[in-house]
């Protein structure tokens, strides 16, 4: 009985891996595979690696995965940095113009942040220049809607998060979840957000490096908002001075995220806000759509 031979050769190497694929019983499985397969012969052969090149990229991978638990995801990081974060965040959130864009939802996120007042500050330090952040959710009629969640978190005006500084921050500082009123506005207090560079002493920073990049983020306040009956959107605001906007290190920014951030000299209002004088104010209205 003659076997249907195809021994591998240089010519037809990404086809003779896709044809092992024959008995593969997950289709998506199998679409997913065969597009890597091809992908990845078309990088060998375009840029023709020596054996050292591709030993290096095998080590630089087995570093990033070395990097990673149950507090640092490197992988992620290469993701973000690569712009394959907002690329595959850009894919699956197709939006109706007028609705709020999304944005990456960044390693700093925790389930569980205090529910807090309208109003509240959510800086438990009292460091950093104040703003107060305010505006309302609306359906994509324009219509405020009533009891929509915000969960917010940032870093403080020196660029870390709570979680980076364990001990020196309070816990959950600079995070909350707010519930809009019936005529769906909210308000809360904060402080003017830092830029900072993404964690950068592993493998992924030390890339960015090489490649002649900085590890920086543009000054920004995330944002989680969500209302029965909608898609929520995982979104930021943007500080808009920020000299790292034009260049975010994981290509998060959208120009409609730029907020406008207005400086307020009104020492009876600062009073009556419990806050130092003169102080940042922003007003931003986020949009959601309905659920599919
Ligand atoms: C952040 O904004 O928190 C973030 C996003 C991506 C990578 C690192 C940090
Ligand atoms: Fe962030």
């Amino acid at each position: 009985m003659s076997q249907n031979l195809a021994y591998f050769t240089e010519e037809n190497s990404a086809e003779t891996v896709i044809a092992r694929m024959a008995d593969c019983r997950e289709p998506r499985l199998r679409e997913i595979m065969e597009s890597v397969i091809r992908h990845l012969h078309a990088v060998i052969k375009e840029v023709e690696p020596t054996e050292q090149e591709w030993m290096d990229a095998i080590r630089f991978l087995t570093e990033t995965g070395h990097m990673c638990d149950e507090y640092r995801q490197e992988y992620i990081l290469l993701s973000d940095t690569l712009g394959v974060s907002m690329l595959v965040d850009a894919i699956n959130n197709r939006k109706p113009s007028g609705a709020t864009e999304s944005t990456v939802l960044g390693p700093f996120h925790f389930d569980g942040a205090a529910r807090r007042e309208l109003g509240a500050n959510i800086c438990l330090d009292g460091k950093g220049e104040p703003l107060v952040l305010s505006g309302r959710v609306l359906d994509d009629d324009g219509r405020p809607i009533g009891g929509a969640t915000l969960d917010v978190w940032q870093a403080n005006a020196e660029g870390f998060y709570d979680v980076q500084q364990r001990g020196i921050q309070p816990e959950g500082n600079l995070r909350g979840i707010f519930t809009t009123g019936a005529d769906g506005r909210y308000w809360f207090t904060s402080v003017r957000p830092a830029h900072y560079p993404i964690p950068h002493d592993g493998p992924v920073g030390k890339l960015l490096e090489r490649m002649g990049r900085h590890p920086y983020r543009p000054g920004h306040v995330h944002f989680i908002v969500g209302a029965e009956g909608h898609a929520p959107v995982t979104t930021h605001l943007f500080e808009p001075s920020d000299p790292y906007l034009a260049s975010d290190t994981v290509f998060g920014v959208k120009e409609s995220l730029i907020a406008d951030f207005r400086r307020i000299d009104d020492p009876e209002r600062a009073a009556e806000l419990g806050i130092a004088n003169p102080f940042w104010s922003t007003e931003y209205d986020f949009t959601l759509v309905k659920a599919a």
